[in-house]
């Protein structure tokens, strides 16, 4: 079987990454790798690579850094060349940023069947890019993988039950790579980090696009670094936003882009997670730390459900109150993503 799998934001390579240690294992599986270059920067990209040993890419891209339809156009016309040479027997794509659209577009015009992992993931809320991504990709896949129960329940209501194609629920990849490479987990260099501190990301459209949103949220960790470091590997989308604002940020400790490793290193020691990023709320449940979620609705219930994570909106005076006063749950022992077994159970449905 030739498996063709499409990547290329930071997120999908830490995804694939666990998805292809599987398929390495098993001798009658070809994994072709093409990498469309949505993220370029080295420390959004060659790094996981590097550190997750990812096969290198057989296809670069090189289509990063611009609007949503020239992106995905470009993605498109590109993936579809390197369809027509591969002939794969599936196209893989992961979760719902743009590459995941164009390569499942790509599959199903050419009748490539698709196999989608984090499958049936909703928020609701059309305006987001991902909502739309995800829809799209979910209707045209032969192979939904759900990482919850939530996701399933979510396709069965859409109808999903009644089309070509199987819902499985796999479990989430990416709680695979955490329990693999948290072993391998490296201090970041550089930086002073103080025994306590909170780690922060800070990238979604939703809050960069808007000011009054994002001068909210950088005043709430601002207030909050008063009292414990925070600690905020800052995505090059939010930097270039903050500079062109011309936000003056004294107290956060921000610092580039890290590695997985450095991630890993990172979560384990934090007190707390703010972020708004998806897979980070996860990651901070795997770690059992709380989380504080910037954003008005989360794909990711049961964290919210169980009161692992509360959503704060990017309201100051909420993000505050959530911080000062909310009482988490701190019993962890709740297997909600499959426990680390998502990868081997896609490939097996795909065998
Ligand atoms: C994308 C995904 C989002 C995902 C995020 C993960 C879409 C619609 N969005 O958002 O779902 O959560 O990746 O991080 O696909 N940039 C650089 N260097 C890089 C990468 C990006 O400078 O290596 C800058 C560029 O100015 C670029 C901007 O960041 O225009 C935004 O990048 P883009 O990939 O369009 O969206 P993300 O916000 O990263
Ligand atoms: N991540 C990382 N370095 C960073 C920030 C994030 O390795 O400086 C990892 C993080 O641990 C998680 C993934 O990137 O595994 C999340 O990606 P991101 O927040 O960019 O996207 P989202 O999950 O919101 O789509």
């Amino acid at each position: 079987m030739k498996i063709l799998t499409i990547i290329g934001a930071r997120p999908q390579f830490i995804k694939a990454g666990a998805v292809s240690r599987e398929i390495a294992k098993h001798k009658d599986i070809k994994e072709v790798i093409v990498h469309t270059g949505q993220h370029y920067d080295s420390n959004m990209s060659d790094i996981f690579f590097e550190q997750m040993h990812i096969p290198k890419p057989d296809y670069y891209l090189g289509i990063g850094g611009k609007t949503h339809g020239a992106m995905t156009g470009q993605m498109i016309e590109k993936i579809e060349e390197v369809v027509f040479e591969e002939k794969p027997d599936v196209i893989m794509v992961y979760g719902d940023t743009n590459s995941t659209l164009a390569g499942a577009i790509v599959g199903s015009k050419l009748h490539i069947p698709i196999a989608h992992v984090e499958a049936g993931l909703r928020s609701f809320n059309m305006k987001m890019p991902e909502e739309i991504n995800r829809i799209l990709t979910d209707r045209v896949s032969k192979w939904l993988f759900c990482p919850t129960d939530t996701a399933v329940e979510n396709l069965k209501k859409e109808g999903f039950d009644s089309f070509d194609c199987k819902i499985i629920k796999s479990g989430d990849v990416m709680q695979d790579a955490a329990m693999f490479y948290k072993e391998y987990a490296k201090k970041p260099q550089n930086v002073k980090i103080e025994d306590k501190f909170i780690l922060s990301t800070i990238h979604r459209a939703e809050n960069t696009d808007d000011e009054n949103r994002l001068k909210n949220i950088f005043e709430a960790l601002e207030t909050i670094a008063e009292e414990k470091q925070v600690i905020l590997p800052l995505h090059p989308r939010t930097k270039k936003i903050i500079q062109n604002l011309g936000l003056k940020l004294k107290n956060i400790t921000i610092i580039e882009p890290v590695g997985y490793l450095e991630m890993m290193w990172l979560l384990d020691n934090s007190d707390m997670v703010i972020t708004d990023s998806g897979g980070l709320q996860k990651e901070a449940f795997f770690f059992k730390k709380p989380c504080i979620t910037l954003r008005d609705e989360t794909e990711w219930v049961e964290l919210i459900e169980n009161g692992f994570n509360v959503l704060a909106g990017a309201d100051k005076n909420k993000i505050l109150d959530i911080y000062k006063n909310f009482k988490f749950n701190d019993d962890f022992e709740i297997d909600l993503y499959g426990n680390g077994k998502a990868s081997e159970r896609i490939i097996k449905e795909l065998l």
